[in-house]
């Protein structure tokens, strides 16, 4: 049966800029190219478990505005159901300053409407994380908002991953109740430094073109040409949301969600290069 995947997380559209050199303080350069692409860690990985095959619902918020709408007309395109979206009064839909150099990227974030993705607004949204069978979780909307679906989906038997990115303090509660917890490197010693052992069961690192840390185990990344990196982390996400829910043993998820990463990242944009099931099985075979 087809999974049904839940995404309760952050739209945004990315402004991205490609630089030969990175601008010092009270310095202007000249840009190379400049595009818009859809993108936001919540929404990224939507489409990454939707063009695997998922039954994608993603809950979360744009403003009202042009990006707003162009978004949610692209998720809905994607395949994914979008009646968990709303559209909110004057704030501005997420958007993501993004600059690339030379294979690079700097991020910075404006939430804009993802800061009200609150507890109720999710409340009332509810039947769509009580007919799931995963729930997926990124920290670019509000903590408490977080912490009130890690507790309603664990009451409700519901298994979340919760992806720590970016990293931010949320009371360990979002850790011992979640299935996997799926940080990088960087976010990884910097939430749990030495503690790391402590959830040995449910971290699933990801090591970049290395990629990812499962127990004591490495499962190796498939390497590809890298042309656009953003958005690598949520595609192998949104990937092992899609495999862990269609019941394969979590190591062969991992492998294929490397996989599936390893093509994202061979085309520009977040969103664009993210695979199907074919291509990725594909791969996994040659
Ligand atoms: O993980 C990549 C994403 O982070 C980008 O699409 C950008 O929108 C930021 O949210
Ligand atoms: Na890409």
């Amino acid at each position: 049966p087809t999974p049904r995947i839940t995404i309760v997380g952050s739209i945004n559209m990315d402004l991205v800029t490609t630089v030969t050199k990175f601008p010092k303080q009270g310095e202007t350069v000249l840009g190379k190219e400049f595009h818009t692409s859809p993108g936001g860690k919540g929404a990224n990985q939507a489409v990454a478990a939707a063009r695997l095959g998922a039954d994608v619902s993603i809950i979360g918020k744009v403003g009202h505005d042009a990006f707003g709408k162009e978004l949610y007309l692209h998720l809905k395109k994607e395949g994914i159901q979008m009646d968990g979206v709303a559209r909110e009064e004057s704030v501005s839909t997420g958007i993501a300053n993004i600059i690339l150099y030379d294979g690079d990227n700097r991020i910075m974030v404006v939430p804009g409407a993802n800061h009200a993705v609150t507890p109720d607004y999710v409340e009332q949204c509810k039947d769509k994380l009580l007919g799931s069978d995963m729930v997926l979780m990124q920290l670019e909307i509000p903590l408490e908002t977080i912490k009130w679906c890690a507790d309603f989906c664990y009451e409700h038997g519901i298994p979340y991953i919760i992806n720590p990115a970016p990293a931010a303090e949320i009371p360990e509660a979002v850790w011992t109740k979640s299935l996997y917890i799926t940080p990088n490197e960087e976010e990884a010693a910097q939430l749990f430094g030495i503690n790391e052992d402590k959830y040995k069961s449910k971290l699933i690192k990801t090591l970049g073109s290395k990629g990812a840390q499962y127990k004591d185990k490495i499962i190796p990344g498939y390497q590809s040409k890298v042309v656009d990196t953003t958005g690598a982390g949520d595609t192998f996400n949104g990937a092992l949301a899609f495999y862990v829910a269609s019941g394969l043993e979590v190591e062969n998820a991992i492998r294929r969600a490397n996989i599936a990463a390893s093509i994202a990242i061979e085309r520009m944009g977040a969103q664009e290069g993210m695979p199907t099931y074919d291509e990725v099985k594909e791969r996994l075979e040659s």
